[in-house]
């Protein structure tokens, strides 16, 4: 990869849907993984092995997963499939799959010793921690230092399977119940927990989109004091305010080089009352571009994308960038 390269998570199939009310087709889900696996990006995170009481829409996930292992997706670079599993029962669904068919992924080793040549997909399966007691109890059921006792069977199961773990912290710069109140400083605790269990990446989500430039700086600057280095940290913004760019350009100053957005701007979180989508990634590849970065993407593939989606689910396509690549 070049130096100027940048990776962005498309975080839409997920994050992007999971809170929509009305049921989308199995057929429309994969076609929008389909169309993103040909854009050039590299990181889709695809489901949520969820209690579908709680998120109906993740329902078919294990559908999902089984389709990405069988059937080839065609895509110009190898490509990571992400799915969230915040307990034993989450993972013991997808690794019921993952077993099933452990010929048709490549593990962590030979994906990074360049075994890729042979197209089959990368597969990662993600936590996720809360930064304040209420936001834990709303999303989680239970508290900060339970809910890390509870991700180490599913890191530890993660790295048993040979798939990377990714784990998410919420509300890491505004949360919906306890406001502007987050400690900068617990966060980086907590990320630093969740890389001992063996987490790959630590993924900080602005959750309610609260983040603004001055504590985007402060958050990052407390990770790296607590000894976090900056290629183990993504960024993920919601885009409620309207800060996600600015945000995300302070992080990039910082030396963050990954980053979560969601193609048309897609999402909100069924806990964050209010929260809106995270980032367009349309957005964002631009942004990349107008400062000399490169994300692998295909800007007006993705534009397509967004417009596509957004009319397919009934929502207004929430990038800019998107609409004005388009002349929508
Ligand atoms: P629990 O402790 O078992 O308690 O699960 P519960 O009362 O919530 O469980 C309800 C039912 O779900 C029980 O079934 C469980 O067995 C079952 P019942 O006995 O009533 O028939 N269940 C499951 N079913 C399938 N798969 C599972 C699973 N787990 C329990 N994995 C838990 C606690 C948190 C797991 C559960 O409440 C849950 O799945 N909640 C949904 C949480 C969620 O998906 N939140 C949104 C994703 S996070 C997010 O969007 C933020 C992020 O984008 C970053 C950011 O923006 O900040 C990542
Ligand atoms: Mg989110």
């Amino acid at each position: 990869r070049p130096d100027n390269y940048v990776r962005l998570v498309e975080v839409g199939p997920r994050d992007g849907l999971q809170n929509e009310k009305k049921s989308i087709p199995f057929e429309t889900k994969i076609e929008l993984i389909e169309r993103l696996a040909k854009t050039g990006v590299s990181y889709i995170e695809a489901g949520s092995f969820v209690s579908p009481k709680w998120v109906p829409q993740m329902d078919n996930s294990g559908k999902i997963m089984e389709h990405i292992l069988t059937k080839k997706i065609a895509s110009p670079t190898p490509i990571t499939y992400s799915f969230l599993a915040p307990n034993a029962k989450g993972v013991e669904n997808a690794s019921a799959l993952l077993q099933q068919h452990q010929d048709s992924f490549l593990t962590q080793t030979q994906a990074q010793v360049g075994l890729d040549t042979t197209g089959k997909p990368s597969i990662e399966l993600a936590v996720f921690a809360a930064a304040t007691e209420s936001f834990s109890k709303k999303n989680l059921n239970c508290d900060i230092a339970t809910s890390l006792e509870r991700f180490k069977p599913v890191i530890q199961g993660a790295k048993e399977l040979g798939v990377r773990a990714r784990a998410y912290i919420s509300v890491v710069l505004g949360c919906p119940f306890e406001g502007y109140d987050v400690d900068p400083h617990k966060v980086a605790e907590i990320a630093a927990s969740l890389l001992e269990m063996g987490a790959d990446e630590i993924s900080l989500g602005d959750t309610t989109g609260m983040g603004t430039a001055p504590r985007t700086q402060e958050l990052l600057r407390c990770m790296n004091a607590a000894g976090i280095r900056n290629e183990d940290i993504a960024m993920h913004f919601h885009d409620t305010y309207g800060q996600a760019l600015v945000n995300t350009a302070v992080s990039l100053e910082r030396g963050i080089r990954i980053f979560d957005s969601s193609v048309g701007g897609l999402g909100g979180c069924p806990y964050s009352p209010g929260a809106t989508g995270n980032v367009a990634t349309e957005n964002m590849v631009y942004f990349l571009e107008t400062l000399g970065m490169d994300s692998g993407i295909d800007l007006d593939a993705m534009a397509d994308i967004g417009q596509w989606i957004t009319a397919e689910i009934g929502k207004p396509n929430d990038s800019a960038v998107g609409k004005a690549v388009l002349g929508a």
